[in-house]
């Protein structure tokens, strides 16, 4: 049932070429078109969208905030990304024109399901965005974007964090159509560059052996730090709870851009820092984003950075270099969290510890 692998965690991980894969599947008409089966909001329904309010909790909320990167850049429509947890006690200002997105793999979590309650008495239109077939968020949702990643078991999401990611594009893409905010050929465009993504995901992970190797070099390890930009910032937060949840060590994720305000404090002699560099040439992104490493590596981090294929401008400063396929920054997440959990799971598995149920935690959190 493990197909070979020892915990489902590392089967799972292995499968995200394939979960990905069917996650696009039948996603166009004939014609080239978008369509999402179970969509059920009109197209007017979707025009009369003025803000989206993503909701979600742990790495389903990291999904949400790679998302509003995505909505926003393609469809010039607000997003918001707050904690299902936090959503309901602030008052938020809901209407019929807030379309709520619940990103849930289970389906099942109280602090989700609560939020789109209180979303739907407040006329809001949920879309929910879910992998278990029937579970009781999108059997409430008004819409469901399913991501056929099949049945995660490992308490750690991977595979459905990829597929969320998936779909998060897609409803992204779709919104575009409808409301017209990008040219058909761009859309289709995005759309190959997605169908590309299982194969850039399994070259990552035949590299799976070099991040096994780095990981068993941090069996002593007190704490590591995560840093990323724009959509590369998630990906650090899901990194830094991946290593929380499985290796029980401090773990944090920062905006690079932040160090200075603060966290640079922390960096002490031989610190390990993961690094998510962004793809070459956008916004002064990757050059911002190298300056930060260069930063901590001047005051003592051990960098190990995540770049893309053909960056050489990374070189001087990674202590430790993890290649990356050539993909667009949006899109990047897809590639750049593989790693990272590769490295959580096997220094977890290495130390010991059981990656599929963790000490504390369950699969899907049924109390609020
Ligand atoms: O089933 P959900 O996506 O609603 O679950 C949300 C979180 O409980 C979940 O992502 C949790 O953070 C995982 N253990 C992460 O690996």
């Amino acid at each position: 049932e493990k197909d070979g692998h020892d915990w489902f965690m590392r089967k799972e991980i292995f499968e995200q070429p394939r979960a990905v894969a069917d996650s696009l599947l039948g996603r166009r008409t004939a014609d080239g078109l978008l369509q999402l089966d179970e969509m059920r909001l009109s197209d007017d329904d979707i025009r009369e969208v003025d803000k989206i309010i993503i909701i979600a909790c742990g790495t389903s909320f990291y999904a949400g905030m790679v998302a509003k990167y995505a909505i926003e850049h393609w469809t010039r429509t607000p997003v918001e990304v707050e904690l299902a947890s936090e959503f309901r006690y602030r008052d938020p200002i809901l209407d019929y024109s807030t379309l709520v997105v619940a990103i849930s793999q289970s389906g099942e979590t109280a602090d989700t399901l609560q939020a789109i309650r209180h979303a739907r008495t407040q006329r809001s239109k949920v879309l929910a965005i879910c992998n278990t077939n029937g579970s009781t968020i999108p059997r409430e949702s008004d819409a469901v974007i399913y991501t056929h990643a099949g049945p995660e078991i490992g308490v750690a999401s991977t595979k459905g964090f990829l597929t969320q990611l998936v779909a998060c594009y897609l409803l992204a893409l779709y919104v575009a159509q409808v409301k017209g905010t990008r040219y058909g050929d761009e859309i289709t465009e995005i759309i190959h560059q997605l169908e590309e993504m299982p194969d850039h995901i399994a070259t990552v992970l035949e590299s799976a052996e070099t991040v096994y190797e780095l990981a068993r070099t941090h069996l002593n390890t007190k704490s590591v730090l995560f840093l990323g930009r724009h959509a590369g910032y998630p990906v650090a937060l899901e990194g830094a709870l991946k290593l929380k949840e499985l290796a029980y060590i401090h773990a944090e994720g920062f905006a690079a851009g932040e160090l200075k305000h603060g966290p640079i404090a922390l960096i002490e002699e031989g610190l390990p820092v993961l690094c998510v560099v962004p793809p070459q040439g956008r916004d002064q992104l990757h050059e911002k984003m190298i300056s930060g490493i260069q930063e901590v590596r001047a005051r003592g981090a051990r960098t190990i950075c995540l770049a893309e294929e053909g960056d050489t401008s990374i070189e001087p400063y990674a202590d430790v270099l993890i290649r990356l396929p050539r993909v667009p920054v949006l899109l990047q997440p897809l590639v750049a969290i593989v790693p990272l959990q590769l490295f959580a799971c096997e220094l977890a598995t290495a130390m010991g510890h059981d990656v599929d149920q963790p000490r504390n935690l369950a699969k899907s959190v049924t109390v609020e």
